[in-house]
C-alpha cells in the first residue's frame, strides 16, 4: 500500500486510462485468486467441509490471462497470483510464462506469488524463470504438530523444503504469519528469529473474520498492538518507511537485522492508502476485500474478442470502490464481516 502511482505503461497499444478510485487512489495493484481449492484447510480460512466452485464455472487460464493484461493496460503494475492455492491449479505455469511478457515489455514491475508453499519444491525453479522475485509463503508455527492442527491437511516438512527451494532459485522469500491467540503467540519471536536469520522479512497478520469457520473469530483474534508490546522489552523495533507495496507497517529488529511488518486490518486501518483489487477464478472482481459489492467480469469477458466491453465494466466498478473495510471481532458480533472465505478472494 501506498505505492507511489506512476504514469502507466498501456500494454497493448491502445490508450487508456488508468483506474482512479472516487477517494483518488490509483489502482496499480491486481491480486487475482486463481482458483479457490487448498491442499491446507486453516482453521482461520476454510471450514473442514468447504464446498468450491464447479469447475465449469471458472476462468481458463487463457481468460485469466486476457482479463490480467486488461488491467495492465490501464496502470497495474504489479501482479499476485493467490487462491485458494494457486500453485494446484493444473497448468498454473502456463499463466505465469505468459504473463511474464509483461515484465520484458516493462508494462509490469512485478508478477508475484502468495503460496502456502507445499508445491514449491516442483514449481521454484520455473517461477524464477519467469521472472519472478518475490514469493510471500503463509506459514503460522515451525511445530510440525501444532503446523498440522492449523493447517489441518498440511504436512511442515513439505513447506519446508518447498522454502528451501524457494531460496535456492534464488526467489526473495517473505514468510506470513497469522497470529492467533493461544495457539502460536508464544512462538512469534522464535518464528521471527528463523525468519530473519534465513533472510527473510516476516509479516504478522490480525485474523480478520471472513467467512463461517467452526472456531469463534473471538478465541482466534490476538491484537499485534499487544504482540509488539510483548516484542518491545526484548527487542529494538525500530520504525521504517519500507514499504512492500501491501498493507503492512514495518520495523527493523535492531538485534536480528531483519524486517517485520504487521499487518493490522482490526487494530490499525490502513485502507485509505489502499491502491488494490482482486479479481476471483471465475472472473469476479471485488473492490475491497472486506466488503460484498462485486462486478462480474466474465459475462463482458465472453461477450465479445474484443476488450471494449470489459474495459467499460472495469471502470464501472472501479468508480464504486468503498473506502474501506470496517472489521469487527468481539463477543457480540459473532458473524462474518462477508460471507465469502479469504480462499475466495486470496487475501
Ligand atoms: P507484498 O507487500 O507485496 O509482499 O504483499 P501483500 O502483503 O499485499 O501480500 P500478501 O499476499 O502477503 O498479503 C498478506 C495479507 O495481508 C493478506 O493475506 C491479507 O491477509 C492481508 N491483506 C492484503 N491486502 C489487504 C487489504 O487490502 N485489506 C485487508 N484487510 N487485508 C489485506
Ligand atoms: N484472516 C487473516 N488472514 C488470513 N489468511 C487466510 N484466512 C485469513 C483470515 N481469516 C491468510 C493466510 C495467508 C493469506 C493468503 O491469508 O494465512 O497468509
Ligand atoms: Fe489454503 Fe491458504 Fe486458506 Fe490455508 S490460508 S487453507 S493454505 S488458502
Amino acid at each position: 500500500m501506498n505505492a507511489p502511482s506512476r504514469a502507466p505503461v498501456p500494454a497493448t497499444g491502445a490508450s487508456r486510462a488508468p483506474l482512479v478510485d472516487p477517494f483518488r487512489r490509483a489502482i496499480t495493484y491486481l491480486r487475482v485468486s486463481v482458483t479457490d481449492r487448498c491442499d491446507f484447510r486453516c482453521v482461520y480460512c476454510m471450514s473442514e467441509n468447504m464446498a468450491f466452485l464447479p469447475k465449469q464455472d471458472l476462468l481458463t487460464l487463457e481468460e485469466l490471462d486476457r482479463l490480467c493484461s486488461a488491467f495492465v493496460a490501464r496502470g497495474v503494475r504489479k501482479l499476485r497470483l493467490t487462491g485458494g492455492e494457486p500453485l494446484v491449479r493444473r497448468d498454473i505455469m502456463v499463466l505465469f510464462r505468459s504473463l511474464a511478457r509483461h515484465l520484458k515489455t516493462g508494462a509490469l514491475d512485478e508478477l508475484n506469488v502468495t503460496t502456502n508453499g507445499s508445491q514449491l519444491p516442483r514449481y521454484a525453479e520455473e517461477l524464477a524463470a519467469c521472472g519472478v522475485k518475490r514469493i510471500n509463503v503463509s506459514l503460522d508455527t515451525l511445530d510440525p504438530a501444532r503446523f498440522r492442527d492449523i493447517t489441518r491437511w498440511g504436512d511442515l516438512a513439505k513447506v519446508l523444503a518447498g522454502i528451501d527451494a524457494a531460496q535456492g532459485a534464488g526467489l526473495h522469500v517473505k514468510i506470513n504469519a497469522v497470529a492467533l491467540k493461544g495457539v502460536n503467540e508464544e512462538e512469534i519471536p522464535s518464528l521471527m528469529e528463523w525468519a530473519h536469520g534465513r533472510g527473510m522479512d516476516l509479516s504478522l497478520i490480525e485474523v480478520m473474520p471472513l467467512g463461517d469457520i467452526e472456531p469463534a473469530r473471538i478465541d482466534q483474534y490476538l491484537p499485534l498492538s499487544l504482540v509488539r508490546s510483548r516484542l518491545a522489552p526484548r527487542y529494538t523495533l525500530e520504525d521504517i518507511d519500507y514499504k512492500s507495496g501491501g498493507p503492512a507497517s514495518c520495523v527493523r529488529v535492531a538485534e536480528t537485522g531483519g524486517r517485520l511488518g504487521f499487518i493490522t486490518p482490526l487494530t490499525h486501518n490502513f485502507c485509505e492508502g489502499c491502491n488494490r483489487v482482486r479479481v476471483t477464478c471465475t472472473g469476479t472482481l471485488y473492490m475491497c476485500l472486506g466488503q460484498d459489492d462485486a462486478a462480474d467480469l466474465r459475462a463482458p469477458l465472453r461477450a465479445s474478442e474484443a476488450d471494449d466491453l470489459l474495459h467499460a465494466a472495469i471502470e464501472e466498478a472501479i468508480a464504486r470502490k468503498p473506502k474501506g473495510h470496517d472489521f469487527v471481532i468481539d463477543r457480540r458480533t459473532n458473524r462474518p464481516a462477508v460471507a465469502r472465505h479469504m480462499s475466495v478472494t486470496g487475501g
